[in-house]
């Protein structure tokens, strides 16, 4: 029932994996683009099932895997509604609540680090157990978030430590968002006397103090994280149709990426194979590429890994060309076609998929992608 804290060398960033032993069901608190298969791979070893990703806030020092572990897993996405996290399923209030099995856990609103920023209360649904606090950027282990983004402001981080937090339970666990001398967890008692910045110092001197401090420099691509973060980490080269002819972008684990316009040239001259790895909810429901193979790399609903996958690739390819692999807006298609590589297909990825990235109202269609170039598709 403890939590599973995971860490991210780089950023200095603990990533929560948290689930419910009776339904295996979980729940991820600020998960981190680089490391995303580490977690899929997580999630898959302990056999759980990811209902929710969730932020304490719009970062600004990492980017967030959220919106790829949306298409990759089926999980919903939800973010702080004071953080302007557009891309989010579910916008978080004071005193919401998320559930993953049988188990709960409650949104605090805390500001001061950033005007949105939350906490996250999870009481273990499960006798003797303290409750345990998430505590994002608010408050670490013998210190707290830097005040000094946007909407920072010390007197409000202060007056959300000492009147939310420090109110809980002492034996409440205190899980940060960051730590850099190799600290894993703490308590609401052990901070409440122990925390430098914080203990015996009054708004005022907390203020001053916090301030003086933060003459460190900022993190780097400060601005490029937060606009990131904003989009659920999507990327900021999405919205750029990708004009016909593109060259192929060599990629990591698979043959490359290509523009959706030159994948339908690939195909029209028969040079490639189009292979929409979608599921089949997708195709029926929200349209498809004549003359392109269907072979799922999962299946809605659950998103479960298609266990013929393997055979029907094989089979795609059985004339010896290359194929292109495509999904809703290009994450899923560069997992399956690392797959076919592996299989020793020749495989590249085709970029944007057949929707493009959501915008910032969350709508596809709009960013990129088969349909917004104008290419052929039906509906059923
Ligand atoms: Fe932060």
């Amino acid at each position: 029932m403890s939590p599973i804290q995971l860490f991210d060398p780089a950023s200095g960033s603990y990533t929560y994996l948290l689930s419910d032993p009776a339904t295996r069901e979980a729940l991820i608190i600020d998960p981190v683009d680089s490391q995303l298969e580490r977690d899929l791979t997580t999630l898959e070893r302990l056999g759980l099932r990811l209902r929710w990703t969730v932020e304490t806030h719009a970062h600004d020092d990492h980017i967030t895997s959220a919106a790829r572990l949306v298409e990759l897993t089926g999980a919903h996405s939800a973010a702080p509604a004071g953080c302007a996290v557009g891309t989010a399923a579910v916008q978080l209030h004071d005193g919401d609540t998320l559930a993953f099995g049988g188990q709960t856990l409650r949104v605090l609103h805390t500001p001061g680090h950033t005007a949105g920023s939350v906490c996250y209360l999870w009481q273990p649904a499960a006798p003797g157990l303290p409750a345990q606090l998430f505590t994002g950027d608010t408050l670490l282990i013998g210190d707290c978030g830097r005040t000094d983004l946007p909407s920072g402001d010390a007197g409000r981080l202060y007056d959300s430590i000492t009147t939310r937090l420090f109110t809980l339970p002492a034996d409440s666990v205190v899980w940060p968002g960051h730590d850099y001398q190799g600290q894993t967890r703490s308590s609401i008692g052990v901070e409440q006397h122990s925390n430098p910045r914080l203990a015996g110092r009054s708004r005022e001197e907390f203020i001053r103090l916090i301030e003086a401090l933060q003459q460190t420099p900022a993190p780097p691509r400060r601005a490029d994280a937060l606009l990131a973060n904003q989009r659920s980490g999507l990327r900021q080269d999405a919205g750029t149709a990708l004009p016909p002819g593109q060259p192929v972008r060599p990629a990591l684990g698979y043959a490359g990426d290509v523009s959706p316009c030159t994948a339908h040239a690939w195909m029209r001259a028969g040079r490639a194979v189009l292979v929409d790895v979608r599921t089949d909810a997708e195709r029926e429901w929200v349209g498809f590429v004549p003359g392109a193979v269907a072979v799922a790399w999962k299946q809605w609903p659950g998103m479960a890994p298609n266990g013929d996958f393997d055979d029907q690739i094989r089979a795609a390819a059985a004339d010896g060309q290359p194929l292109v692999l495509w999904c809703r807006s290009g994450v899923r298609s560069v997992a399956a076609a690392r797959r076919a590589t592996e299989l020793g297909l020749t495989a590249y990825n085709m970029l944007e998929g057949f929707e493009g990235d959501p915008d910032q109202q969350a709508q596809r269609g709009h960013l990129g992608g088969w349909r917004q170039a104008g290419l052929p598709w039906r509906q059923n």
